[in-house]
């Protein structure tokens, strides 16, 4: 099917990618596995990998969107007629698919902070966050109510169709939001000792590496990017031909790690001057956060303004998730109104599992992890390096080198970038991607 739908315009098309990649994984996740993974030298590892692996999947994935102009599975088709390659887009279905209803209960846990901001239960100084975060967290009717809020939002505005729902509100809240981390990292900076948390989180000591750190590393470097799930070939195949897609995608990159630093160095100062312990796990930035809003003139008017920012970071990563499901499942516009709600109302329901998992159901254990971290795990550390192995060799071993180079460089001169990446989708990835796999299975 040809799309008919369009960006109407670059920045549009930019910032709803970014919107799409910059969410939960460098705002929640990123913070909260390099506490668990051992700090500086996760992260050094996590950057390298999103430079030298995660940015030219991403590049990889806008030329096979661009080019067809066809969704995550019509796009495979089209490249590679009556081969099975199309799996790829149903692997990536699939994926969004389970990502999207773990997305949620944390979705759903910004939704209920919001609440506690306007009630004044956090920010106002005298709360205890940790217990207040075990109630948000482990009461089912909360956690639930939560996640359903959230997904009916992302139905709703995915039924609505790209332009009008995406791309309009991305275009002050992203910039706000960069503008409030700086904020906060100047609070942050400034409280005492802030420097041990500075140095927890930049200054790479190896020994704190193992197998299983390193393929978090990669694994979090694809969710952070979207890719390997063909989402970015979904959202490129709304572009027009001619469009650029080198200069996007630097800016998704770009702005995606610099979040991403950000929400560390808001975070890990506060964690080592307030005493809180950064091996806390998901609950990190709920836990710390408010304390550093405590701290500030305005604090909780500030904080109310952050978890709106940030809920709304995560909703365009959620429509992304929804987004192509929905693309792959309606042949037309007719019907995709009534497809997002379907597709949202399945997605809740694999997902109260993984909400219940943080209070009635945590003993409930798969291969020794509750089910939230089961599921993050499959998708994460699973799911996404597959998608990315067989979007990487689907690419440079199926299509024509000389196409390639005409679909990436566009007349320009830089050959250089043309080989270096061509190099990387072709030996390197495959084979990181390989080793660091194998290696972990090997201690499991
Ligand atoms: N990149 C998003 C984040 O970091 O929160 C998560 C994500 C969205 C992953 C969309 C994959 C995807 F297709």
């Amino acid at each position: 099917m040809e799309q008919n739908q369009q960006w109407s315009s670059k920045i549009g098309f930019i910032l709803a990618s970014a919107g799409s990649a910059i969410g939960l994984g460098a705002i929640w996740k990123l913070p909260y596995v390099t506490g668990t993974s051992g700090g500086g030298a996760f992260i050094l590892l996590f950057v390298l990998f999103s430079l030298l692996i995660g940015f030219p999947l991403l590049l990889a994935e806008f030329v096979i969107g661009r080019k067809t102009q066809k969704d995550a599975i019509a796009a495979y088709k089209h490249l590679a007629p009556n081969t099975k390659w199309y799996y790829i887009g149903y692997l990536g279905v699939f994926t969004c698919f389970v990502l999207l209803s773990f997305y949620s209960v944390i979705g759903g846990w910004i939704v209920q902070y919001i609440f506690y901001s306007v009630t004044g239960q956090v920010g106002t100084g005298n709360a205890d966050y940790e217990a207040l975060f075990n109630h948000a967290v482990s009461n089912p009717a909360l956690a639930i109510g939560g996640q359903a809020l959230f997904l009916i939002v992302t139905a709703f505005v995915v039924g609505k169709g790209i332009q009008a729902g995406i791309e309009k509100a991305s275009k002050f809240m992203m910039p706000a939001l960069f503008v409030l981390f700086i904020v906060l990292i100047v609070r942050s900076l400034t409280l005492d000792n802030a420097m041990e948390g500075v140095s927890f989180f930049l200054m790479p000591d190896f020994s704190k590496l193992n197998s299983e750190s390193i393929l978090f590393a990669l694994g979090q470097s694809f969710f952070l990017l979207s890719v390997g799930v063909s989402v970015m070939v979904t959202y490129s195949s709304y572009l027009k031909r001619d469009d650029n897609i080198i200069q996007p995608s630097i800016s998704i990159v770009g702005m995606n790690l610099f979040i991403s630093i950000f929400a560390g160095l808001a975070i890990f100062p506060a964690v080592f001057s307030l005493g809180f312990e950064p091996t806390a796990g998901p609950g990190l930035l709920f836990i710390v956060l408010p304390s550093v809003f405590e701290q500030m003139v305005f604090g909780q008017f500030f904080l109310l303004m952050f978890l709106v920012l940030f809920l709304f970071a995560t909703l365009t990563s959620a429509f992304s998730l929804l987004e192509i499901v929905v693309a792959v499942g309606s042949k037309n516009n007719n019907n995709r109104n009534r497809q997002a709600w379907i597709m949202g109302i399945f997605v809740f329901i694999l997902g109260v599992p993984s909400a219940l998992s943080f209070g009635i159901w945590s003993d409930v254990s798969i291969f020794g992890k509750s089910i939230f971290d089961a599921a993050d795990y499959l998708v994460s550390n699973i799911l996404l390096p597959l998608g990315a192995f067989l979007i990487s060799i689907f690419v440079s071993y199926k299509l024509k080198k000389d196409i390639l180079k005409s679909e990436l460089i566009r007349g320009t001169k830089v050959n250089f970038l043309f080989e270096a990446w061509y190099f990387l989708l072709r030996y390197i990835i495959p084979l990181v991607i390989i080793i660091v796999f194998l290696d972990v299975t090997d201690i499991i």
